[in-house]
């Protein structure tokens, strides 16, 4: 039973977009049927990029949660929480800072790839620095065998892997060593066709309304070479595409792909049947945020009940690691 938990976590730092529900959420969902999960709130790692401007992680914090129960993540088999409010998480990076060599951190690829991204917001800290070693405390704190999370992740939980395979060498066996567990999907483009960010500003929310979900699909690239309606397409390199790939019917998929080569489809019609989809499969996660964002009271106790639950299991954890340091 031990070797069953799944743990991850996302910041709050912005709204839910498909990328999110498509990328994350859905694999998330579906670790649910097989695995004791723990789902949380990264608010203290939004806090290394926004400490200039806190107001956006309050703001995203319970939306965030709202959006997670409307796409299925599920209370009932799910413990839900917030970093933040289980200050035992401090407390272990505190003391994991403690054994992590400085190099593992200098040499995290994601530090500098990060620090060059963020550029503008002043990453240069002793806390951005730490950020695998916060990391490393979420998940060793649950003693998380599996950590769902994108390929960009990965050099973080190679140094989670180190840091519990220090502390086991240097006190005593108290952490598994935890495995990513990647999400087999492609990544989803951005409406200008790159990588879908809300940096970029080219993501789809779940909180745009209709005529702006079909306004951005009207904007999306298709295949450049596809100057007239009479020019056949190359439906490989369309974003429209790719979006099919994901949400539309195979049968459906192979006759666009097939229209497309040879002009017999509009990129006109091909969007709009695109949104069409898009819509249908929004709806009934529209429709349970509807819910959860008219009752937000519900939600903040979910939320506090796991937080609950999850406390229970780091103070254990938490005795474990003072008495294998011996402090
Ligand atoms: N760093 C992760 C991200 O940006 C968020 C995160 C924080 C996380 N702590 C975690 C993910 C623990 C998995 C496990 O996506
Ligand atoms: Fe892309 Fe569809 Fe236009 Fe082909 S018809 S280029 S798949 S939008």
């Amino acid at each position: 039973m031990e070797n069953r938990r799944v743990l991850s976590g996302m910041r709050p730092t912005g709204k839910t977009h498909l990328g999110h529900i498509h990328g994350i959420l859905e694999n998330w969902r579906g670790l649910q049927d097989e695995y004791e999960c723990f789902y949380f709130a990264a608010d203290w790692h939004a806090l290394t990029s926004e400490y200039k401007n806190t107001s956006v992680i309050k703001e995203s914090l319970i939306e965030m949660f709202i959006d997670w129960l409307s796409v299925g993540i599920d209370p009932q088999r799910s413990t839900l929480f917030v970093q933040s409010w289980v200050k035992e998480h401090a407390e272990l990076h505190l003391l994991l800072s403690m054994i992590t060599p400085l190099g593992w951190l200098e040499r995290n690829p994601t530090y500098k790839e990060q620090q060059e991204e963020l550029g503008d917001k002043e990453v240069g800290t002793y806390g951005f620095l730490g950020y695998p070693v916060l990391q490393a405390a979420d998940i060793l704190m649950y003693k998380g065998n599996y950590v769902p999370v994108g390929k960009d992740q990965l050099p973080h939980l190679e140094i989670t892997r180190e840091i519990a395979r220090r502390f086991n060498y240097l006190y005593r066996e108290v952490f598994p060593l935890p495995e990513a567990l990647l999400a087999e999907v492609p990544i989803l483009m951005g409406i200008d066709g790159r990588k879908m960010s809300k940096s970029y500003n080219n993501a789809i929310y779940i909180s745009d309304p209709e005529e702006v979900l079909e306004a951005k699909i009207g904007q999306m690239v298709t295949d450049p070479q596809r100057g007239y309606r009479k020019d056949p397409g190359d439906p490989e390199v369309c974003s429209v595409f790719s979006y099919h790939r994901i949400y539309t019917e195979p049968d459906l998929v192979r006759e666009i792909d097939r229209e497309c080569r040879r002009a017999g489809i509009g990129c006109r019609d091909c969007k709009n049947m695109l949104a069409k989809r898009l819509k249908e499969y929004l709806a009934p996660i529209k429709e349970k945020r509807n819910y959860y964002l008219n009752h937000r009271g519900e939600v903040e106790e979910i939320i506090r009940d796991g937080t609950e639950r999850a406390r229970g299991v780091a103070r254990n954890t938490m005795g474990e690691v003072r008495e294998a340091m011996e402090i």
